[in-house]
């Protein structure tokens, strides 16, 4: 009983998962590490945002997420100590935990925001780049550093920073592994906005919360069209969008959201 009691307040050791109406913020929360992502981290974060996707009786479906690091990290890379002795087939394993990781975010049928409001190194950034987009505390620093360890990014950094800011600067960062402050990173396009630390959690919050406003129906197909369409042809692209567009006109939520439109009202969308 005890042990149910603690797995009903607390699930996660270093995962804090709260929910604001529609809105979930998902904070790793291992600042002694400064939130290094070792297996059981990673093991959390899929987990939490694999409950995230079940919507239960009576609570409210998540239509947007926001992840964030707890202290003065978002995350700062892979767990150095923990890889150090990996073998080949346990590093496999860890890259696949990874993708997973970022495969169930990218995947996921709402937005997920990363606000990153420090360090975001390594195995974060590529955390960071699973994300929709990125919004940034003005001390916030990113890189892929694992040249410096004799490694190459194992969580996407690879493909994922390459499709975000162009093959020429994904090189460089890479070849490198030099860090960039906020101001430089958004000059790439690798966040969309920078805010002073203390604002950073309000803003995302904010917008966040008029994500959740709009047809979460809508919004989901939108985000898996964008993400479907860089792989495909432009003209099987534009064929997906159009089969999505023409679904969601089977939906409550185009009637309602037209029908308020027309009355001069303001849409409620029930997801349905
Ligand atoms: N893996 C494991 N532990 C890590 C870590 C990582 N990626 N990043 C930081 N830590 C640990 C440190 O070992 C230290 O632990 P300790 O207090 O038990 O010694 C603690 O987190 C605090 O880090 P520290 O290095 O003391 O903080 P700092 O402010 O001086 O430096 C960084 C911050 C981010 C520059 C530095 O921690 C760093 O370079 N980290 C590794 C970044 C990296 O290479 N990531 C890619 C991994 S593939």
């Amino acid at each position: 009983f005890g042990l149910l009691i603690r797995e009903l307040l607390s699930k996660f050791d270093h995962v804090v998962v709260e929910k604001n109406g529609h809105v979930a913020r998902v904070t790793i929360n291992r600042p002694d590490k400064l939130n290094a992502l070792n297996s059981k981290v990673v093991g959390e974060l899929i987990r939490a945002f694999h409950d995230l996707l079940m919507v239960k009786e009576g609570e409210d479906a998540t239509r947007c997420a926001i992840l964030t690091g707890a202290g003065k990290a978002f995350v700062a890379g892979a767990d150095i100590a923990e890889m150090a002795s990996l073998t080949s087939v346990d590093a496999k394993r860890l890259a696949e935990s990874g993708h997973r990781l970022g495969a169930i975010i990218e995947g996921a049928p709402f937005p997920v925001i990363a606000a990153v409001n420090g360090f975001a190194l390594g195995g974060g950034c590529e955390l960071a780049l699973a994300c929709d987009f990125i919004f940034a505390a003005d001390v916030a620093k990113f890189g892929q550093p694992e040249v410096n360890l004799g490694v190459i990014p194992g969580f996407g950094g690879t493909q994922r920073l390459p499709r975000r800011v162009g093959i020429a600067k994904a090189r460089e960062l890479i070849y490198t592994g030099d860090m960039l402050n906020a101001e430089q990173a958004l000059a790439i396009g690798l966040v969309n906005a920078v805010f002073p630390a203390a604002d950073l959690l309000a803003k995302v919050e904010e917008i966040a919360q008029r994500i959740a406003t709009k047809g979460p129906l809508a919004v989901a197909s939108a985000k898996r069209a964008m993400l479907l369409g860089t792989e495909v042809s432009l003209a099987a692209a534009n064929q997906l969008e159009t089969e999505a567009f023409a679904v969601l006109f089977g939906s409550e939520d185009q009637k309602s959201g037209m029908k308020a439109f027309m009355e001069k009202a303001k849409p409620t969308f029930a997801g349905k």
